[in-house]
């Protein structure tokens, strides 16, 4: 499929520059991309791995207000941050700039001009939320407000981070702004569309019809946008951070964040390559991939790509869009405002050295194809058992056996010794190679890291069936062919985890004498010696006569106290958080209402009862019809608990009933009493219930 293209363009995200890099991000993105690029370069290619910083957008500008300094203070700042985080994990990209450079202004605006005057925008007038003490039009996120959902405080115009639901500034309750603590008011602005409903047919045919081969999750998500109607999606926002609209009338608007940050893949190569760049993106020759985070894929299946479709002039489209799914950290949600995260400052000041440890987990568990859990045992288990124990023990076995027996020196296979045994794994290592190769391709790379440990067992394999150590004395020529051909397969090894593992292939290749030590670790598009993806499945790369380095291990054990001493970080990470949210829920707590006498509360007739049918109220969102048995009688009681509990999870459970409310009618249902309920810390209603089972009807009081 592949062999049409010249060259292949590679992007991944780009961050936003307000705050570090985590192993979500390495895993879901920068790891797969990562991989992919290396792999290329190494069969040859001539590829290009484009990212940078994304700068622009309203979070940036909050944090900024937050702390008192500028937006460019912030960028600035987290660009240095991340930038040398995936420098120093090795992430190959050949340009890694940023969203605030001049060229990026001009590539942007000049993008944006163009559709602009080729008619390709919806102008629309519409009412906006306007902060009139800070003299503002407010984006939905600088709108907060009780969630009319969960009843939390300080939910967002656009998201309710507590309970999670996407809201519009018009449902909070008691809005206001997050600059002044106003009240907005409404106000008319003028906004620019791209009326993606006129793309429609287009991306019907390109995606669902011509691309049924993308990942299940993104061509999914890419249907369900498609089928549910495409609607026209304002590209420019009233704020004084990001590129300018360049037009006339536009003061005080910028692009959307959406618009521009896509168009940085463009500039960041027209940064990189002033002379050359169009060919990267304007030849059909390029095969283009985009890697991105599932939150990411609208953006980049259907937005960008109708962007660039409105523009013409050649621009070509992704031929694949491999977006992963999220990495969840301990059990739960990866979470900044949480701190629930492994930051990778923090990993490489913990394990310094140890970068392809992590590289290597995130791979072998990447989310691919649902949510995935990294923990800490699991990190501990991959490198204790897999890499030390398979990779590192048959690397270290083939060259220390080698020293001691040949003084370091390659031995020689003489003439028509392989016996079947050594041609059997000689068979076996295309195989692999084959299966890895094809799994590369196909962007499975979780199977694909597998494959490359497959050759590393079938060393270790071979080592333990032809026992070399017990032969030297006897039969020191047999013990010269299977060293020879475990070096052979040690040089596959280095080719086969260079993608994966770029620190410890490099060592392994020096150790091999096929590459200096210390050289670069992020490959060149050029690929010369031993070390090519061409070579994989030969046992011809090491002459015989050559020196090895001396050994030296490229794995080594974790131990439990340094995995303990995270998962101890992270329970008092999780204490700290349960202890600000019990605060937060006892914000929740009613105050108490005027006083009442024991006559009044002896007038009210609280029983336990069980529910013995749920139903919903037909033709209702929050109803369900109760029936139950409350000791004295069976009757029925509609309560507004649909919201709260489905129908099949309240049938057998013991409440805690009013029995003596007047009965009333509601959607022609006669009710006879209430069930009482409370509030949980999210503020969702919970029926109250005894500690321990009771008869019916006994009363509460
Ligand atoms: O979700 C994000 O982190 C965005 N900053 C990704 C942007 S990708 C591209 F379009 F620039
Ligand atoms: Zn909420």
């Amino acid at each position: 499929m592949e062999n049409k293209f010249k060259r292949h363009l590679i992007t991944a995200a780009l961050p936003y520059a307000n705050g570090s890099v985590h192993v979500g991000h390495l895993a879901g993105v920068y790891i797969p991309s990562d991989i992919y690029a290396r792999f290329l370069r190494l069969e040859g290619k001539d590829v290009l791995f484009v990212c940078g910083s994304d700068e622009h957008g309203v979070p940036i500008t909050f944090k900024a207000k937050d702390l008192g300094c500028t937006p460019q203070e912030i960028v600035d700042k987290y660009h240095a941050i991340i930038k040398d985080s995936f420098n120093r994990f090795g992430i190959s990209f050949d340009i890694y700039s940023r969203t605030s450079s001049k060229i990026h202004e001009e590539v942007a605006s000049d993008f944006f001009l163009k559709l602009y005057k080729d008619g390709k925008f919806i102008e629309k007038e519409s009412e906006q939320y306007y902060d009139p003490a800070a003299n503002v039009f407010l984006a939905d996120r600088y709108i907060v407000g009780t969630c009319p959902k969960c009843g939390a405080e300080g939910a967002y115009g656009d998201q309710c981070e507590k309970c999670g639901s996407t809201l519009s500034p018009d449902e909070l309750i008691n809005p206001h702004s997050r600059l002044s603590g106003e009240k907005p008011v409404k106000k008319m602005t003028k906004h620019w569309y791209l009326p993606l409903d006129q793309y429609e047919g287009w991306l019907k045919e390109w995606i669902l019809d011509g691309h049924k081969e993308w990942k299940t999750n993104v061509y999914g998500q890419c249907k369900s946008w498609i089928d549910g109607g495409l609607k026209p999606r304002a590209v420019t926002r009233d704020l004084d951070w990001g590129v300018p609209v360049p037009v006339k009338g536009a003061e005080g608007k910028v692009l959307y964040v959406w618009f521009d940050a896509p168009i940085g893949y463009i500039s960041n190569t027209k940064e990189l390559l002033p002379n050359d760049w169009e060919k990267w993106w304007k030849s059909e020759d390029t095969h283009l991939v985009h890697f991105i985070g599932k939150d990411n894929i609208v953006f980049h299946c259907i937005v960008f790509p109708s962007m660039l479709k409105a523009y013409g002039d050649g621009f070509i489209l992704p031929e694949n869009v491999p977006a992963n799914e999220f990495l969840n950290l301990e059990g739960d949600k990866i979470s900044t405002s949480r701190n629930w995260a492994i930051w990778l400052e923090e990993y490489l000041r913990d394990f310094p050295g140890q970068q392809d440890v992590l590289r290597y987990v995130l791979c072998a568990n990447a989310p691919e194809t649902k949510d995935n859990d990294f923990t800490w045992k699991d990190f501990q288990g991959r490198n204790n058992s897999e890499l030390v124990a398979i990779y590192g023990n048959f690397v270290n076995r083939a060259m220390v056996l080698t020293h001691k027996y040949f003084g370091g020196k390659v031995p020689a296979i003489p003439e028509n010794a392989l016996n079947d045994c050594d041609k059997a794994m000689i068979a076996e290592i295309p195989v692999i190679a084959k299966a890895l190769t094809d799994d590369l391709n196909n962007y499975k790379f979780r199977d694909a890291v597998k494959e490359a440990m497959n050759l590393a067992r079938l060393g270790n394999k071979y080592l333990t069936d032809t026992e070399p150590w017990k032969l030297f004395k006897t039969d020191p020529e047999r013990v010269a062919v299977i060293l020879n051909l475990s070096l052979q397969l040690c040089a596959n090894l280095a080719i086969a985890f260079e993608p994966f593992c770029p620190f410890s292939s490099k060592k392994l290749q020096a150790m091999l004498g096929l590459a200096a030590a210390n050289t670069e670790v992020c490959p060149t598009s050029k690929v010369d010696g031993k070390i090519s993806w061409d070579n994989l499945g030969r046992t011809d790369l090491i002459e015989a006569g050559s020196l090895l380095n001396p050994a030296e291990l490229l794995f080594s054990k974790i131990e439990d106290d340094a995995v303990n001493a995270q998962v101890q970080r992270l329970a008092e990470i999780k204490k700290a958080n349960m202890e600000k949210a019990a605060a937060e829920a006892a914000k929740l707590v009613e105050p108490q209402k005027e006083e009442c006498t024991i006559d009044d509360f002896d007038k009210m007739d609280i029983r336990t009862a069980t529910v013995l049918e749920a139903v919903a109220v037909p033709k209702t969102s929050k109803l369900l019809k109760l029936t139950i048995d409350t000791g004295i009688d069976k009757r029925v009681i509609v309560s507004g608990i649909a919201e709260y509990y489905k129908p099949e999870e309240m049938v057998g459970k013991q409440i805690c009933i009013l029995a003596n409310l007047k009965p009333r009618v509601i959607k022609g249902i006669e009710s006879k009493g209430m069930i009482l309920m409370a509030k949980d810390a999210s503020g969702k209603m919970r029926f109250v219930t005894p500690q321990e089972t009771l008869a019916n009807g006994a009363t509460i009081g």
